[in-house]
């Protein structure tokens, strides 16, 4: 009796949730080639959130401030074109075949070495030069969301094995799901996330630096000169990479470290607490002005923060204000940086038969 009414129960929460999610979709440009890109709009009474086929990225997210007022907290354009035309930023993308560094762009695997478009100094970054943020993935509704889905070809940019990937994203009333899956033909490696530059007082309203960050990690993964992980997992106690209380974004940014000034601010992977492969929290984000809080939950196991140091003023948000130094951050829930080059890293590696599987979660709250 009582599975019974736990058993009913989810399912009319399930039904409630999916019934207050609409899910539209319209043409919102076309490639070069001519293929159109679609625009899904997922809308909750709680959340409007916008992703495209092209990168398989968010373009906006609407949430409520603590007067219950909607307003966009994605960085990102108006017309599909600009996208086209930024191949620096990453907004709101699934980097991949490989999101984050890949030293030289070299790895092995099974007694094999592999060569990976470099695209970031001696580096390959989020995939090589044509990775997975800039083509255009398939899209289909799915309940309270949509399901894109791209093949990558055995050697596209260098890697092994054809590659099947799969991005969802799903809304809850306040909780955008994202769930990423891959399968390979042959031994390969892959990391997905997503790109997507959040500023809580509004797109375009100018510096993160006031929004007041936690960060559930107590490591990180110190780096060199460009970015690439040395290998150590290094405590954050007594550095400015401590997070594990709050702190405002902008508190420690420009102290005297080293890490800091390689990374020209945050840009690092951090360690978290939780068991890789259960949902656990990452981050949370609080916005004094807004009063708007993201929490981000992952099953991966470390999340990249970046505090938007190479955003130069170059490109333009869909307000008209240009986007500065330190006006998004992200935090691109992920496996470590350069994982394949590091055996004590968790394994990046993606086998025949398997099927890699992770989940974000990203909730909206205000106080
Ligand atoms: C990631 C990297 C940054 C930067 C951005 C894109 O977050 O870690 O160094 O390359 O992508 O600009």
């Amino acid at each position: 009796m009582k599975l019974l009414r736990v058993i009913l129960l989810t399912m009319t929460s399930f039904t409630a949730a999916s019934a207050a999610t609409t899910v539209q979709h319209n043409v919102f440009g076309h490639m070069p080639d001519g293929q159109p890109v679609e625009i899904y709009t997922l809308k909750s009474p709680a959340v409007e959130l916008q992703v495209m086929t092209y990168g398989a990225r968010v373009v906006s997210l609407d949430t409520k401030d603590r007067n219950g007022k909607m307003g966009d907290i994605a960085l990102g354009y108006a017309n599909f074109n600009e996208y086209l035309k930024d191949n620096k930023t990453y907004f709101g993308s699934v980097p991949g075949r490989y999101a984050n560094r890949i030293a030289n762009g070299r790895f092995s695997l099974d007694g094999k070495t592999y060569q990976i478009t470099i695209n970031d100094g001696p580096n390959a970054l989020h995939g090589g030069k044509v990775g997975f943020a800039d083509l255009n993935w398939s899209g289909k509704e799915i309940p309270s969301g949509v399901e894109f889905t791209l093949v990558s070809p055995n050697g596209d940019q260098g890697f092994p094995g054809t590659l099947t990937a799969h991005v969802r994203y799903t809304l809850h009333d306040n909780k955008v799901v994202i769930e990423y899956s891959a399968t390979a033909d042959k031994p390969t490696v892959v990391n997905l996330t997503n790109h997507t530059y959040f500023n809580l007082t509004g797109d375009g309203s100018g510096t993160i630096l006031n929004e007041v960050l936690t960060i559930d990690a107590d490591k990180y993964t110190p780096v060199n000169s460009t970015l690439i992980p040395t290998g150590q997992l290094a405590p954050v106690g007594g550095t400015p990479l401590d997070f594990t209380t709050p702190h405002k974004i902008g508190e420690r940014i420009n102290a005297d470290n080293e890490q800091l000034k390689l990374g020209h601010g945050y840009d690092f992977n951090w360690v978290l607490r939780g068991k890789m492969g259960v949902l656990h929290p990452a981050a949370q984000v609080y916005d004094p002005a807004s009063g708007r809080v993201l929490s981000v939950e992952t099953t991966e196991p470390g999340v990249q923060f970046y505090s938007g140091n190479f955003l130069d003023g170059t490109f333009k948000s869909r307000t008209g204000a240009k986007y500065n130094f330190r006006d998004g951050f992200c935090l691109e829930t992920q496996h470590f940086p350069d994982s394949p080059n590091h055996p004590n890293f968790p394994t990046t590696e993606l086998k025949p038969g398997q099927t890699f599987h992770s989940e974000t979660t990203w909730t909206f709250t205000t106080k």
